[in-house]
C-alpha cells in the first residue's frame, strides 16, 4: 500500500553511506529480536548453558537483571551459584540479608507485566556471542559468565509470552543489567539500540522482527529504498532519571504536535514529580501503542480528526480524492477510518504536509511520520495510540508501534532517535 511514496520518503532522507562509519575499537554484539504474536512482546534470542541452547527472554527496559526459569527443562553443566559473600549478590534486590550456608544469594525478581515480585537466587552461566557483523567482516564468537536470577516462584511467569523462559532486564543504573553486565565482559560503553524495523520481506505485523545491539553502532542496514546498505542517522535528546524509578527511560517532553499543531496540555503532566515519581514520558518497547493520559489523549484525537476534516474540506475543492470516512472503532483504538480512503498525496505534497505526530524535546523534535495509523482489521486503518487512563503513573508511555530505531547511550545519558522516524511499512 502506497509503498511508491515511502520509497521516495525514504530516498529523500538517506544521505550518510557505509564508507563514512567508523568502526569502533570494541566491535559490539547483536541478537535477534523476534516478536510474539499474542502478546506482541519482543523476545531476545540467547545462546547459553552447556551444551548450549537458544533461550527467548522478554525485554523489559526496566528491568534489573536478567532472570529465567533454570529449574525445569534447563540442565546446564556451566550453570553456577552466585555466593551470598560476592559482590554480584550486593547488586540485587535481596528478600534477606542473611548469608548463611550453603552462601545462596537469595533475591527478588519482578514480572514487568504483571508487576508481582517473586523470589529466585542469583547463578550464573556461560553466554555466546557473535560480534556485530556491521563492524566486524567476520563475526567472532566468544564466551562470557553472565549472571540471572533463576526464578524460584512458579506463578511469576504469568503474563509473559509463552516461548519466553523469563525476561532480559536491560534497566539504566542496574549493575546486573544485561547492558551493563555485557559493556564490563566485552569492554565496550554502555550502549545498547533496539531496532524495531520490520523486516523487508515481511509485512505481517505477527510476525515483526528486529533486532538489539549493544557495545553501539554503525548500524548499517539495507536500505530497500536505495536498495543498498547504510547507516543509520541519530538525533539526541537527554535521558532523565526519574527518582521513583532509577532503572526506567524517561525522556523531556515539552510538547505535542499533530500534523503541525501544537496539543494544549496540562504541562504539569509532562514533568516528573520528584516525590512520587508520577508524570513524565518514558519508553517502554513491550507496550505495543504509545499510551497517553485520558485528558492527552482525547486532545490528540480531537487535533486528528480536525486534520481529518481540513483535508476532506480541501479535497471537495479539489475533488479528485475520495473523503477519508469515519468506520466503527475496533479495539483498543478509538477512531478508525475506512483505509481505502486514505491515499498518501504524491510527492509534491508530502514533501510539504508536516509529521503526522511530532514529540519535541528541549533542543530536537522526534517527528513520526506515517505509522501513526495502523490497520487494525481488513480495511479499517486506525489511529495508533490508545488511552492511558485518568491517573497513570506515567502521563505518556512511548511504545513499539512508535519506535523505528533507538539508542539507549547511557554512558552519556541520551537517546539517540531516526530523524524523522519512518517505518518502512504502513500496515504493520
Ligand atoms: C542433565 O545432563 C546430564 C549430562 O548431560 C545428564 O547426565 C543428566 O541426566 C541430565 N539431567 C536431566 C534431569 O535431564
Ligand atoms: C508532587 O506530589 C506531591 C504529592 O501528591 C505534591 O504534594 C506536590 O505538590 C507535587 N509536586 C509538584 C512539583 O507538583
Ligand atoms: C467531503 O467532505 C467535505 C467536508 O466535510 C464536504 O464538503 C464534501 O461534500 C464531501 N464530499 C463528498 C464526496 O462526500
Ligand atoms: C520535524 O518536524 C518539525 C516541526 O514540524 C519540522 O520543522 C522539521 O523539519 C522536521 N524534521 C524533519 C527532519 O523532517
Amino acid at each position: 500500500m502506497a509503498s511508491s511514496i515511502i520509497h521516495f520518503l525514504l530516498v529523500l532522507f538517506v544521505y550518510i553511506s557505509f564508507s563514512d562509519a567508523q568502526l569502533p575499537t570494541h566491535p559490539g554484539i547483536v541478537f535477534d529480536l523476534e516478536r510474539d504474536s499474542s502478546t506482541l512482546q519482543y523476545l531476545v534470542k540467547i545462546n547459553q548453558g552447556t551444551p548450549r541452547r537458544e533461550v527467548k527472554l522478554v525485554v523489559d527496559l526496566g528491568g534489573k537483571l536478567p532472570w529465567f526459569a533454570c529449574r525445569e527443562g534447563y540442565n546446564s553443566s556451566s550453570l553456577r551459584q552466585v555466593s551470598c559473600t560476592s559482590s554480584q549478590c550486593s547488586q540485587a534486590d535481596k528478600p534477606v540479608s542473611t548469608c548463611a550456608d550453603p552462601k545462596i544469594c537469595s533475591i527478588s525478581i519482578r514480572n514487568p507485566v504483571t508487576r508481582s515480585v517473586g523470589k529466585g537466587e542469583l547463578i550464573s552461566d556461560i553466554v555466546t556471542v557473535k560480534s556485530d557483523p556491521d563492524n566486524q567482516q567476520t563475526p567472532v564468537p566468544s564466551s562470557r559468565n553472565v549472571a540471572f536470577g533463576c526464578a524460584a516462584t512458579s506463578n511469576i511467569f504469568s503474563g509473559l509470552a509463552k516461548a519466553s523462559k523469563g525476561v532480559a532486564g536491560l534497566g539504566r543504573l542496574s549493575a546486573l543489567s544485561l547492558a551493563s553486565q555485557f559493556a564490563v565482559g566485552f569492554q565496550y560503553p554502555n550502549i545498547f539500540a533496539v531496532d524495531l524495523h520490520d523486516s523487508v520481506t515481511d509485512e505481517k505485523i505477527l510476525e515483526t522482527t528486529g533486532k538489539i545491539y549493544f557495545g553501539g553502532g554503525p548500524y548499517i542496514h539495507y536500505f530497500w529504498g536505495i536498495s543498498d546498505l547504510a547507516d543509520r542517522v541519530l538525533t539526541y535528546t537527554p535521558l532523565l532519571i526519574n527518582p521513583k524509578r532509577k532503572e526506567e527511560y524517561f525522556v523531556d517532553v515539552k510538547s505535542i504536535k499533530v500534523h503541525g499543531e501544537t496539543l494544549l496540555i496540562n504541562n504539569k503532566l509532562l514533568s516528573i514529580n520528584k516525590t512520587t515519581g508520577i508524570g513524565g514520558t518514558k519508553i517502554d518497547i513491550r507496550i505495543p501503542y504509545t499510551t497517553l493520559e485520558t485528558s492527552i489523549y482525547k486532545t490528540f484525537i480531537k487535533a486528528h480528526t480536525e486534520w481529518v476534516d481540513r483535508l476532506n474540506i480541501a479535497n471537495a475543492e479539489l475533488m479528485d480524492f475520495p473523503n477519508i470516512t469515519r468506520v466503527a472503532a475496533v479495539a483498543p483504538f478509538t477512531t478508525c477510518y475506512d483505509s481505502s480512503t486514505i491515499i498518501l498525496r504524491g510527492p509534491s505534497v508530502v514533501n510539504n504536509v508536516a509529521p503526522s505526530v511530532s514529540f519535541v524535546f528541549p533542543t530536537s523534535v522526534w517527528n513520526i511520520s506515517i505509522f501513526d495509523l495502523v490497520i487494525a482489521k481488513e480495511g479499517v486503518a486506525c489511529v495508533a495510540f490508545v488511552d492511558g487512563g485518568l491517573k497513570p503513573m506515567t502521563s505518556i508511555v512511548i511504545g513499539a508501534r512508535q519506535i523505528g530505531f533507538l539508542e539507549f547511550d547511557i554512558l552519556r545519558s541520551r537517546l539517540g532517535f531516526e530523524e524523522p522516524n519512518l517505518k518502512e511499512s504502513v500496515n504493520s
